[in-house]
């Protein structure tokens, strides 16, 4: 059976200082609520105050990126050895907002390359990650464009196979892999409960096939894009759905915990 997971990832923004704030109070509103695993990636800045004020607690502290080199002359990374010494227990990868894809685009469209990571670079940062023992939760995504032309399924593995190139399914096994469909992302537009569960369930397949049988029952599928508390209890109750990736409700610490109390 495998256990709910909620993780909010708040993306750019928040000084530390407000980060603390808000994590204080979540702490009292989900303190009780053991039955769910839950995590908070803040930005890099912010990691250590997090993960001091949940040292006591059940909810893990995570990263929303990593540079796949353990060391060296790579200026502004951040390597999966830095993460773990600061405590970082799981690591987002491949969200598709460092794919270069984003749900509105907030970036003029002519530096969206500068964001755009590839299924290799993806691939480099899980195994920098599993090498620490770092969980990755591994994004993957169809955008608006795709899903009309028809081209999801076909999108979302492709993403799962350039992901999982040379990585066996024991390795993975504890892994996480988050749906996050690009044109629910910030927009307030979710998928449809049961859109969003057949996908969840065509990638456990598909991890089976790329993976393994054992790794595709462990392996927590999430979904992501607009999860609010309004639509939580509805999503994470599909069979297919084993949590969330929440973005900007994670970051109001009423409606993040009703969120991960509806898990
Ligand atoms: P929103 O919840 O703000 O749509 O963001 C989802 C997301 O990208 C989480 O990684």
């Amino acid at each position: 059976m495998r256990r709910k997971l909620v993780v909010g990832n708040w993306k750019m923004n928040m000084t530390h200082a407000e980060a603390a704030a808000i994590v204080e109070a979540f702490v009292r509103l989900v303190d009780q609520k053991q039955d769910v695993d839950i995590a908070i990636c803040p930005s890099y800045l912010s990691i250590e105050t997090v993960r001091n004020l949940l040292r006591r607690t059940h909810i893990g502290v995570g990263s929303q990126d990593v540079f796949w080199m353990e060391s060296g002359a790579f200026t502004g990374r951040i390597s999966a050895p830095m993460l773990k010494a600061a405590g970082v227990t799981t690591c987002i990868v491949g969200h598709s907002e460092t794919r270069g894809k984003f749900g509105k685009l907030e970036v003029p469209e002519s530096t969206v390359g500068y964001f755009a990571e590839t299924d290799e670079t993806v691939n480099l940062k899980i195994k920098a990650l599993l090498f620490q023992d770092i969980t990755p939760i591994l994004c993957v995504g169809e955008t608006l464009a795709e899903r009309e032309a028809g081209t999801t399924d076909q999108v979302i593995r492709g993403q799962l196979a350039g992901a999982f190139a040379g990585i066996d399914g024991a390795e993975f096994a504890n892994g996480v892999v988050a749906y996050e469909p690009v044109w629910a992302i910030g927009t307030g537009k979710t998928c449809d409960s049961a859109e969003a569960s057949r996908v969840c369930g065509m990638i456990r397949g598909a991890l089976a096939e790329i993976l393994d049988a054992d790794a595709a029952q462990s392996i927590r599928v999430l979904y992501g894009g607009s999860v609010k508390s309004s639509n939580s209890g509805e999503l994470f109750s599909q069979p297919d759905i084993d949590g969330g990736l929440v973005g900007g409700a994670s970051m109001v610490a009423d409606e993040f915990s009703r969120i991960v109390l509806s898990a």
